[in-house]
C-alpha cells in the first residue's frame, strides 16, 4: 500500500474560471502552496472512472514542468489512476499529447503549458486538460472543474519518491504504473503515415533550403527527429532547437513580431527558400517563403485546395471549418470543391464535434493554427510538413504557390491588430461602445461601403445543438468586407483587444497590395468610430499580423 496524505486547504481556491486554453497564470502564482495541486485534484474529479484508467501527462518544458509532473503523478497515485504515461524529460507537444491519448485509449491528458506565452520564473505557466477524444476539454467539463475548485477543502497526494524522468522505464506505486516513454516516436510515425517523407527529403536536398525555428521550445526534438534523423538533412536546418525553461528569453509565439529573427532571415535577407516556426507547445505554425509571408488564413485555404498532393488526404476530405475571425479564403475553396465549410467561434475545442462526426477533415484559425482529423489539436509541424509536401509535389516556391492560389480564387486581404496588455477598463469601454452601437450601424456608410450586418457572433453546434453566445463583434459590409472585435481569453496581463480586418479582391484586381494599404479604409474607420489609438494611448498595435 502506498500512503495517501489528505491535505486540507482553505476554499475557494481559484479566483478565475479556466479559459479556452485551461488555467493560465504567472509562473509565480503556480508556485504558491497547493495552487497546482488543487486544480489537478479538481481535474481528476471531473473525469469519470479515473481509478484504473490511463492518463497522459507532459508539457512544453517551461520552468516548473518537471516539478508539476512529479506532483501530478503523486496525486494520480493517491487517486489510484491505473497508468500514468509521461514522456522522457517530461517533454510532449500538444499535438503529440492528443495523438498519445487517442493511441493509448487514455481518459485524457494533462498538458503543462501556457502555449505561446513567455516562460521562466517571470513568465507564465499553464495546465490544460484534454479528454478521451484527444481534444481540449469542452466548457461543460471546465465549468465543472471550476466549480470543484470553489468547494474543495482538501486534496489527496502520495508523497512517493519518483524516478528521474530522463530515463525510460516502468514503475509501480500501489495501484498505479508510471511509464516513462519516448515522446517523439508515435508522433513521428503518425507524420510518416500522412506524408511522403522521401519525396519531401529529396526536394529539400535539391535546391530548396529549409530553416525551422523551434523558438527554444518543445518542437526542437520533434523537428530534429523528423528533418535530421528521418529525412537526413543537416543539423542546422533547425534553429533554437533545444527546449529551454525560459525559452532563452524568447516569446515563443510564431508571428512576425516575436519570431522577428526568422522573419528577417526570410523576408529581408532572403537566405532560405522556406522558413517556419512553431510556438511553445508546438500547436501553432508560421510559414514563410523567400521574401514572402503566408497569412494563416491563406495557409488554411492553400492546404484545403491541395489535398491531392498529400498521401494522407488523397481520398478527399469531408469538409472544412474555420473560426469566425479567420478570413473567408477557405470558404471560396470549399465552395469550388463542393464541400461544406463551417464557421465556429474562436478556440480549437469548437472543431472537436465536427471532427468526431466526420463533418470536417481540415480546420484552422487565423491565429497560426491549422490541423486535421489526425489528432484533435492544431498541429504546427503537421502544417509545416503539409506545405513542404505541396511544394515538393508542385516543385515551386512558396511565393508562386500563394500567387497562383490568388490568381485562381481571388485574394482575401487580411490583417489582425492586437493591443496587448492594455488596462481592462479601457478594453471593456471600447468593446462596450461597439457592442451598444451595432444595431445603429446597419445601413450606414463605413469605409466607403454600406454596413450590411452588425452583430455579436453566436454559434449553434450542429452536432450537440449547444449554443455559444458573445463570440465576437462583427461589422459586415455589402462587399463582404469585415471588421471584427474580440477580447482575448488567453492573455494573463490586463486585457488584449483584437481587431480583425478582411476585404476580398477578385483575381482581375490588384493582388499584390500591402494588406495594411488594402485594408486602410477599414482600419481608419474603426479607429474613428471607437477612438482606439487615443484610448489605448498606442499609435500602433503591439502586434500586426
Ligand atoms: C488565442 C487565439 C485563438 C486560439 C487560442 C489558443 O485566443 O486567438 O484563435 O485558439 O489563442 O491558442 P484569444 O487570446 O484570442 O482568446
Ligand atoms: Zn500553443
Amino acid at each position: 500500500m502506498t500512503e495517501v496524505n489528505v491535505i486540507h486547504i482553505n476554499s475557494p481556491f481559484l479566483d478565475q474560471k479556466p479559459g479556452t486554453s485551461g488555467l493560465r497564470k504567472s509562473t509565480l502564482k503556480f508556485q504558491e502552496q497547493h495552487y497546482l495541486e488543487v486544480f489537478i485534484e479538481a481535474i481528476l474529479l471531473s473525469l469519470e472512472n479515473i481509478q484504473g484508467s490511463t492518463l497522459v501527462v507532459g508539457g512544453d518544458g517551461r520552468y516548473g514542468n518537471i516539478e508539476a509532473i512529479e506532483k501530478i503523478v503523486q496525486i494520480c497515485v493517491a487517486h489510484e489512476v491505473g497508468k500514468v504515461i509521461v514522456p522522457k524529460d517530461g517533454l510532449l507537444s500538444t499535438p503529440a499529447t492528443s495523438n498519445l491519448i487517442r493511441k493509448e485509449n487514455a481518459v485524457g491528458g494533462i498538458i503543462l503549458s501556457a502555449s505561446h506565452n513567455p516562460g521562466g520564473i517571470d513568465g507564465d505557466f499553464g495546465v490544460k486538460l484534454n479528454i478521451a477524444n484527444g481534444g481540449p476539454a469542452p466548457e461543460i467539463i471546465t465549468n465543472q472543474i471550476f466549480k470543484s475548485t470553489q468547494s474543495l477543502t482538501s486534496y489527496k497526494i502520495s508523497k512517493i519518491k519518483l524516478p528521474d524522468f530522463s530515463q525510460y522505464g516502468s514503475f509501480n506505486y500501489g495501484e498505479t504504473t508510471l511509464e516513462i516513454i519516448d515522446g517523439l516516436k508515435d508522433y513521428s510515425a503518425l507524420m510518416e503515415k500522412i506524408f511522403d517523407f522521401d519525396q519531401i527529403s529529396d526536394f529539400l536536398k535539391k535546391d530548396f533550403s529549409l530553416i525551422f525555428d523551434a523558438m527554444n521550445a518543445v518542437t526542437g526534438p520533434y523537428a530534429k527527429n523528423i528533418f535530421v534523423e528521418k529525412m537526413g538533412l543537416s543539423n542546422d536546418c533547425v534553429m533554437n532547437g533545444d527546449p529551454l525553461k525560459d525559452f532563452g528569453g524568447l516569446h515563443p509565439d510564431p508571428n512576425l513580431t516575436y519570431a522577428a529573427h526568422l522573419a528577417d532571415l526570410l523576408l529581408n535577407k532572403k537566405s532560405y527558400s522556406f522558413g517556419a516556426a512553431c510556438d511553445g507547445d508546438g500547436d501553432r505554425n508560421m510559414i514563410l517563403g523567400r521574401g514572402c509571408f503566408v497569412n494563416p488564413s491563406d495557409s488554411l485555404a492553400v492546404i484545403t485546395a491541395n489535398t491531392t498532393c498529400v498521401p494522407g488526404y488523397k481520398e478527399g476530405i469531408s469538409g472544412v471549418a474555420r473560426s469566425m475571425p479567420t478570413s473567408s479564403a477557405v470558404d471560396i475553396v470549399a465552395s469550388a470543391l463542393n464541400i461544406p465549410c463551417f464557421e465556429t467561434p474562436t478556440g480549437w475545442k469548437f472543431f472537436g464535434n465536427l471532427l468526431d462526426s466526420n463533418l470536417i477533415t481540415i480546420c484552422g484559425e487565423e491565429s497560426f493554427g491549422t490541423g486535421s482529423n489526425h489528432v484533435r489539436e492544431k498541429d504546427g509541424l503537421w502544417a509545416v510538413l503539409y506545405w513542404l509536401q505541396i511544394l515538393a509535389e508542385k516543385n515551386c516556391s512558396v511565393s508562386d504557390l500563394i500567387k497562383n492560389h490568388w490568381r485562381q480564387f481571388g485574394r482575401n486581404y487580411y490583417s489582425r491588430h492586437d493591443y496587448e496588455a492594455i488596462p481592462s477598463n479601457i478594453a471593456n469601454q471600447i468593446f462596450d461602445k461597439l457592442s451598444s452601437m451595432l444595431p445603429t450601424l446597419i445601413g450606414t456608410n463605413f469605409a466607403g461601403n454600406l454596413v450590411k450586418d452588425a452583430d455579436n457572433f453566436s454559434y449553434l453546434d450542429p452536432v450537440d445543438n449547444s449554443i455559444s453566445e458573445n463570440q465576437g463583434l462583427r461589422v459586415i459590409l455589402e462587399d463582404n468586407s469585415r471588421v471584427i472585435l474580440r477580447l482575448s481569453g488567453t492573455g494573463t496581463k490586463g486585457a488584449t483587444l483584437r481587431l480583425y480586418f478582411e476585404k476580398f479582391i477578385n483575381p482581375k484586381q490588384n493582388l499584390s497590395l500591402n494588406p495594411q494599404i488594402a485594408l486602410k479604409p477599414l482600419i481608419d474607420d474603426i479607429d474613428n468610430l471607437l477612438n482606439i489609438s487615443k484610448l489605448t494611448k498606442m499609435e500602433t498595435p503591439t502586434v500586426i499580423t
